[in-house]
């Protein structure tokens, strides 16, 4: 990994899980990847850009409800505050979706900033409180089970 990435993968934002972790890890990429896309200002940029798009949302979806069933499996007591921000996540996000598709003059360089800047945060704090109340009660294993 070189200093010239946009977004990257820091040992401290690790939860504990490495289940979780390689979740993360894989945001982060698809966060450089879009960010790639945006550099790409002809038509097969704008195109690319909308795939990689996609892959992130789908991600996206698939990662928050595995960290929503984690945290309810191990009786995570901010789960509905967690999931809150989750939400208003994915709101935001499709928004932008539907208007870039829609053709509406979206600023793809604004939005990967916004992406960046919220999933490192996330991953940073408020996934933490999850990752130490899930590391204090159950042993390493068990919890990697516990992903999905
Ligand atoms: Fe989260």
């Amino acid at each position: 990994m070189g200093d010239d990435r946009f977004i990257a993968w820091k040992d401290t934002y690790s939860v504990g899980i490495s289940k979780i972790d390689e979740q993360h890890q894989e945001l982060i990429n698809l966060t450089q990847l879009l960010y790639q896309a945006c550099l790409n200002g002809t038509e097969t940029g704008r195109f690319y850009f909308k795939k990689v798009m996609h892959d992130l949302v789908n991600y996206v979806t698939f990662h928050f409800s595995a960290e929503e069933k984690l945290m309810e499996k191990i009786g995570f007591p901010g789960l509905p505050e967690h999931k809150k921000e989750h939400e208003r996540f994915v709101k935001k996000v499709l928004e932008e979706v539907k208007n870039f598709e829609s053709g509406r003059a979206i600023v793809p360089n604004t939005f990967v900033r916004y992406l960046r800047e919220w999933i490192l945060t996330h991953i940073a704090k408020t996934d933490q409180q999850y990752g130490s109340y899930a590391t204090k009660g159950k042993p390493k294993k068990v919890l990697e089970d516990l992903v999905i």
